[in-house]
């Protein structure tokens, strides 16, 4: 077996800990994600989805466990060397794109791989590339608004896979999709995802879509089942 690409061991977080309003929301969380795996993590609003997530991602610190990416542990580690880890390693797709507004389609593509020392030039190639092959290529030139939110959401792919990071962690991403757009999204990322060996894990309400993943996690009141 190879080291898995995301591995999370007791991780805990509380909101508010010792406040009359404090929420316990993770309590105890392992989870091994291996190199190629896909995996649907699915739960009820306020479970903990997000936060989960967030602290797979560096965006956020847990109260307690270990987050390792990529056989690095990320415990202790400063500010600097997470954004590191996360900008070569993570790709990060929200529930609402959160694509820069005042930018094209290729240029929100573009722009992470500047920020990760990637010429001008490969950098448009890859974005036209990764553009093309989730059927939005036609779009590169038009901003976020002029585009349909499931355009929007396939870009917001591209921009998460641009550096070819090794796991992607996507936060409902069909969430506020109708169901035929969800599935034509889901459909290009998947065989994205099969294509590079890239391993991801996808929140998401839509049962159907969880059950085409390679495992289901559910989280509830605090803990991960199978
Ligand atoms: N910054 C915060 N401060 C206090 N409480 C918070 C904070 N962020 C989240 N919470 C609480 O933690 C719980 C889990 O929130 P989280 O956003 O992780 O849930 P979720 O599963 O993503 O929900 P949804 O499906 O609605 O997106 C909720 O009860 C929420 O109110
Ligand atoms: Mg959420």
């Amino acid at each position: 077996m190879s080291d898995p690409v995301l591995s999370l061991s007791a991780i805990a977080k509380t909101y508010n800990a010792g406040l009359p309003g404090e929420v316990r929301v993770l309590q105890g969380i392992d989870l091994y994600i291996s190199p190629g795996e896909v995996v649907a993590l699915v739960a009820p609003s306020g479970a903990g989805k997000s936060t989960l997530l967030h602290i797979a991602g560096l965006l956020d610190t847990p109260d307690a466990g270990n987050v390792r990416i990529a056989g690095q542990d990320m415990t202790g580690k400063s500010d600097r060397a997470r954004t590191a880890v996360r900008r070569r390693d993570v790709g990060f797709v929200y529930q609402f794109h959160h694509l820069l507004p005042e930018f094209t389609a290729a240029e929100n593509v573009v722009l992470p791989q500047l920020a990760n020392g990637v010429s001008a030039v490969a950098a448009n190639d890859r974005a036209l590339d990764l553009l093309d092959r989730v059927g939005v290529a036609a779009r590169a030139g038009h901003r976020p608004a002029a585009l349909s939110g499931g355009e929007q959401q396939r870009v917001a792919f591209c921009r998460a896979l641009a550096n070819s990071p090794r796991l992607l962690l996507a936060d409902e991403p069909t969430g506020n999709l109708d169901p035929a757009t969800s599935d034509q999204v889901f459909n290009a990322l998947m065989d994205l995802a099969r294509d590079t060996g890239l391993s991801a894990l996808i929140a998401t309400h839509n049962h159907a879509l969880a059950e085409r993943m390679d495992r289901v996690l559910r989280l509830d009141g605090g803990r991960l089942a199978e």
